[in-house]
């Protein structure tokens, strides 16, 4: 017999979207989903090898992963907690703090489900024209929230918020969570306001700068009050072996990060030049470029790439502003250059 779903969902759940990840096809040029196509250091790959043999017991070195984040990240190891991605910590933090939440719009999509998901309510403030933020309305709206959510640099925009703007933010004492996924790309971080604001939370990960999204890593950064908190909601083994073990190596080795971050921010400089000449673009702080496909809809653009076997990330229209986007992620220098001759086609 079936169940009678309607009656045993929690009613929040109906409503959600679904999140839709960047598509994948074996043997085309994925530039979709900020991924890092030069991918990690190869000593990570021998890690990996070696740390199969193990694989029969739970993962073990949550400590020895925390301590050197921790000094990657000029904290102290009772500042770091991990996840299985840097999306599993914000799931953590909205179990374990209370909404509303107030974000920016358009930013990453995963928040707004979180939220959801959780029953709790996403309230946002649009971004300026130009999708910078400023950020008096967003203080007026925040009296209605408990949760702030921050992305610097923002995902799909590439924008950055001013540290000037952070603290007026954090001034208001609510729990405030600064997403740095993109912070290689920048060079700049919230981090050290962290000795003023108890209240503030860092989310970073290594899928991107350290090309490991496959294996599901990211980290918080905070008060050891609130990473203690968090520690009572987090699953006991989230981060599998396998990622603990290319977490360590590649952190042994920031000189081979450094070299792919660089050549990255590099090539988007001219992806930013390339694509400006045809569409309106942002600058961008991170590993991808937006661009406003106006007079072409987002899904020409998009197929046009497509069928020279490229891959980008359509993102239509968003809420409240003119134009329709594509957000194009920085490869590898073979690859943009790939991309630039099919552009310069169009
Ligand atoms: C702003 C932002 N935060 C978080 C994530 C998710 O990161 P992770 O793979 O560590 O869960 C993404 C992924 O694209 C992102 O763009």
């Amino acid at each position: 017999m079936k169940p009678r779903l309607n009656e045993y969902v929690k009613p929040w759940v109906q409503g959600i979207g679904a999140y839709i990840p960047g598509k994948t096809i074996e043997g085309y040029i994925k530039l979709a989903s900020n991924e890092n196509s030069y991918g990690p250091p190869p000593r990570v790959m021998d890690a990996i090898e070696r740390a199969k043999s193990a694989i029969n017991i739970y993962p073990y070195k949550d400590d020895e992963v925390r301590e050197k984040t921790a000094e990657y990240c000029r904290v102290k190891p009772e500042n770091i907690i991990l996840g299985n991605g840097s999306d599993e910590l914000f799931d953590l933090i909205l179990k374990t703090f209370r909404g509303p939440c107030l974000g920016i719009n358009p930013s990453f999509s995963g928040y707004k489900i979180a939220v959801n998901i959780l029953g709790e309510d996403y309230l946002d403030i649009n971004l300026n024209d130009d999708f910078t933020f400023s950020s008096e309305e967003f203080i007026k709206k925040s009296k209605k929230a408990n949760i702030l959510i921050l992305c610097s640099p923002n995902n799909p925009t590439g924008t950055v918020m001013a540290e000037d703007q952070v603290k007026e933010i954090l001034d208001e004492n609510k729990i405030t969570i600064v997403d740095e996924a993109y912070f290689e790309f920048y060079g700049k971080t919230a981090v050290p306001l962290l000795k003023t604001y108890d209240n503030l939370i860092v989310l970073r990960t290594f899928a991107k700068a350290f090309a490991l999204a496959g294996l599901r890593i990211g980290y918080g950064i905070a008060n050891s009050d609130i990473v203690d908190l968090l520690y009572k909601v987090k699953p006991p083994f989230n981060v599998n072996s396998l990622a603990q073990e290319a977490a360590i190596t590649a952190l042994g080795d920031l000189a081979y990060m450094k070299s792919t971050t660089d050549s990255i921010v590099k090539d988007r400089e001219l992806l930013f030049e390339k694509l400006k000449q045809k569409f309106r673009t942002f600058r961008s702080y991170a590993n991808f470029v937006l661009a406003d496909t106006t007079p072409m809809s987002s899904r020409e653009f998009y197929d046009r790439l497509l069928e020279k076997g490229i891959i980008v990330r359509n993102l239509g229209k968003f809420r409240g502003f003119e134009g329709e986007y594509c957000r194009i992620s920085v490869g590898t220098t073979d690859e943009n250059r790939t991309f630039i001759r099919a552009l310069e086609e169009f």
